[in-house]
């Protein structure tokens, strides 16, 4: 017996590593929720329009659900022989509701049922990451509000440079997800067009409706264009691509973390929950999720990679090379999704180590731009020399092994004359942030006005 679908024009069975190369039911059955709503929007146009007549829709539409239910239920028998899930569903159909199972592919084609198929189960992803990144930027800035005040180093070159507060420093990953959020919605409108009833490529002769499909599957419109319709997989790279500069932040943020939770730096403690221990160091509790998420776009971004490289090359409209994209976006979609929960929940039960904090911020001559500042504003120097005599009494204190409140004012004038006792209260790490109250600045007023704006848009 040759292929049960098209028989007619082969007499051999296919070669078994053929077989193997060519099904994709072994990752493509994540498809078939999808793939039977499709089915069962495409069965009701079809007797919508009189292509087949109600009786024969409604057996294949009620029969479609069975099959589901048998899918779901964790009976169904999935085939290799059967290459994918669009077969394996409608071989199911035949066996369970007979022959009007045969008119269900009239004016259809895998091409645009795989294009829908894969469609739909991307904007379900886009769904799910729209939830994931709005519980995410909750947890932050519920962070952000407990320390709006807590102070804390803010770096450059991982060096010191000058004192944050530590709610402004989860405010900055607020507007990196914020953005991925707004990616991801950007990415969902554009996508959300209805490739079913392109067909092979060219269309079809027979009168469907293709807004009625469409409309039916909450698509805003069918695509335009039938070849770009089955050809088309730039929704699949924009998710990726969205992904991955998510992923990217999750990397950022989660390298923070490794670093903090560090007993060098001791600015946070991270939950049990979220930590594991050491088989052979007792003393041991180590960020793992932290260092997963960070790696976890080595594999988002390969995916993109990917992809890109499948389609580069591929004249219009379908070839199998597009078979290939299926497991990537899964892979990446699962990953995406994973790292963004288990960030969640690091940040939702790490504790920030206040007094570590802000032992911290005070070092490394942290207020020296404040001390700089000070002369210009009490002294009239302008900056650049400010900046010099700055440079040298962070240069006495270095030498000495103090930091810049513990030099005296006498040190102090013999460096510039008329330094005076005031200058102390902008050397403290308070003052420092308090006084950066421009806009988008750290100053606690500010960084509780954006937890505001955020809460009020979410
Ligand atoms: N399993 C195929 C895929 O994922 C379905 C489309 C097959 N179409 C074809 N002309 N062979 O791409």
């Amino acid at each position: 017996t040759s292929n049960q679908m098209w028989g007619g024009r082969f007499a051999d069975q296919p070669d078994a590593i053929m077989e193997a190369i060519n099904a994709s039911i072994g990752f493509d059955k994540r498809l078939a929720a999808q793939d039977i709503a499709g089915s069962r929007a495409h069965a009701a146009m079809l007797a919508a329009t009189g292509i087949i007549s109600d009786s024969d829709a409604e057996a294949i539409r009620e029969g479609l659900l069975t099959v589901l239910s048998e899918i779901e239920g964790g009976s169904f028998e999935f085939s290799t022989a059967l290459e994918d899930i669009h077969m394996n569903v409608e071989a199911r159909l035949k066996a369970v509701i007979g022959e009007p199972a045969g008119r269900l592919h009239t004016g259809r084609s895998r091409n645009d049922q795989v294009a829908t198929d894969f469609r739909l189960w991307v904007r379900d992803q886009i769904d799910e990451a729209e939830g994931s990144l709005t519980r995410l930027i909750h947890a932050l800035l519920a962070q952000a509000e407990a320390g709006a005040e807590w102070v804390m180093p803010g770096f450059t070159h991982l060096q010191t440079a000058q004192p944050v507060t530590w709610g402004h420093h989860m405010m900055a990953y607020v507007e990196m997800f914020g953005r991925d959020l707004s990616r991801v919605r950007d990415a969902r409108k554009r996508m959300n067009e209805s490739p079913l009833g392109a067909a092979a490529l060219a269309g079809t002769g027979f009168p469907i409706d293709r807004h009625m499909t469409a409309q039916a599957l909450g698509f805003d419109a069918p695509m335009a264009n039938s070849l770009d319709a089955v050809s088309a997989r730039d929704f699949a790279l924009e998710f990726l691509s969205v992904a991955s500069i998510s992923a990217m932040h999750l990397s950022r943020f989660a390298e923070e973390l490794v670093i903090w939770s560090s007993a060098q730096f001791r600015f946070v403690t991270l939950s049990d929950r979220f930590s594991t221990g050491s088989s052979i160091m007792p003393q041991k509790k180590n960020p793992d999720a932290a260092e997963l998420i960070r790696a976890k776009i080595g594999r988002i971004f390969g995916a993109n990679v990917a992809l890109m490289m499948v389609m580069k090359g591929l004249p219009l409209a379908y070839s199998k090379d597009m078979q290939e994209d299926k497991e990537q976006v899964f892979d990446a979609a699962d990953n995406w999704l994973l790292a963004l929960a288990a960030m969640e929940g690091m940040v939702r039960d790490m504790t920030a180590n206040v007094a570590n904090l802000e032992k911290a911020a005070s070092a490394g001559f942290s207020t020296a731009t404040d001390l700089a500042d000070w002369l210009v504003r009490e002294t009239g120097l302008p900056f650049r020399e400010a900046h010099h005599v700055t440079g040298a009494l962070v240069a006495l204190a270095e030498k000495t092994g103090r930091d810049l409140p513990d030099l005296t004012l006498d040190e102090m004038q013999a460096v510039h004359g008329n330094i005076t006792a005031s200058v102390y209260d902008v050397l403290g790490v308070h003052n420092s942030v308090a006084s950066r109250r421009s806009y988008g600045g750290t100053a606690p007023d500010r960084v509780r006005e954006q937890i505001a704006r955020w809460k009020e848009a979410l």
